[in-house]
């Protein structure tokens, strides 16, 4: 999903796919980049089924934990810059909001496998940029907006969690964030759109037949933190999630 906003925002990059380039293999990662030799290099891949991360705990950390390490020690290695994306997940929810240097606490295996890929990335180069971000919408990818919308058409009334806090993301504004990243200071940054919501007040802002429901009533098979608002004190606001949402919807509609 994200990869192909990215692709929108660096028009004359190369991109390269899974069928390119299997990330949990260390060898096939330094060949790549060392066949490629670029000046910036961006990771969007990741494993982002947070509930299969819990039964797939190996290849959660192959994919989000060990793989992340190859690619910063091949980036280093050329001496690129490398650009990776983590995750709200690694916190535990039990503040208002989190700052970049707070200290994360991960609630679930995705968040754990994440943080891992952030601590290889510190531990194997020195010019990294981690740009944390949070509920992603966007084309090309499974997400919530599309699942609501569809479950909106299906049914009366779509039950949406109501005590879950997080800040939504459109990829399109977050892919168009990264060069301003790419020409900053090493080290973490947290990217969202501006203000952030309950999943259920998400919902409410595109469809009209959302009804709030709690995380006990809808149990999932990882736990979410409460609260994962990312604060960021490093760079200019992105627009407000409900213009981005509503630019979604729009370009969805045209499109269809
Ligand atoms: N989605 C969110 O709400 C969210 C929230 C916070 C942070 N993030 C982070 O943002 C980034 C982008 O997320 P996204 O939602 O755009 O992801 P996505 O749509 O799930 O895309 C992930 C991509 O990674 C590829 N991939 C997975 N395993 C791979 C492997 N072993 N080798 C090579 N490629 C592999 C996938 O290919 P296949 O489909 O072929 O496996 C897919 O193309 C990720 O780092 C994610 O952790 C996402």
């Amino acid at each position: 999903m994200l990869g192909y906003a990215l692709q929108q925002v660096f028009p004359r990059a190369d991109f390269f796919g899974h069928r390119d380039v299997e990330i949990t293999n260390g060898g096939a990662v330094m060949k790549i980049v060392k066949r490629e030799r670029p000046a910036v290099l961006i990771n969007a891949a990741a494993y982002t089924d947070v509930d299969g991360c819990e039964e797939n705990r190996n290849h959660a950390f192959a994919v989000n934990g060990y793989a992340p390490g190859y690619i910063a020690n091949a980036s280093s290695e050329v001496g690129a810059v490398l650009v990776h994306y983590s995750t709200d997940y690694i916190f535990d929810g039990t503040k208002q909001e989190f700052y970049e240097d707070d200290p994360p606490n991960p609630i679930n295996v995705y968040g754990e496998s994440k943080l891992l890929g952030e601590s290889l990335i510190k531990e194997n180069m020195q010019d990294y940029r981690i740009i944390r971000t949070s509920w992603l919408f966007g084309s090309h990818g499974k997400n919530f907006v599309d699942t609501i919308l569809s479950l909106s058409h299906q049914m009366p009334e779509v039950r949406v969690v109501k005590d879950q806090i997080g800040k939504p993301t459109y990829t399109v504004d977050l892919a168009g964030a990264t060069p301003d990243i790419i020409s900053r200071a090493p080290g973490i940054y947290h990217i969202t759109n501006d203000g952030s919501c309950s999943w259920y007040e998400f919902a409410s802002a595109f469809i009209p037949n959302a009804i709030p429901c709690t995380t006990r009533e809808f149990p999932r098979k990882a736990k979410r933190p409460s609260n994962s608002v990312l604060a960021n004190t490093k760079i200019p606001p992105l627009r407000p999630w409900r213009e981005a949402v509503r630019e979604y919807i729009r370009t969805k509609r045209n499109v269809v």
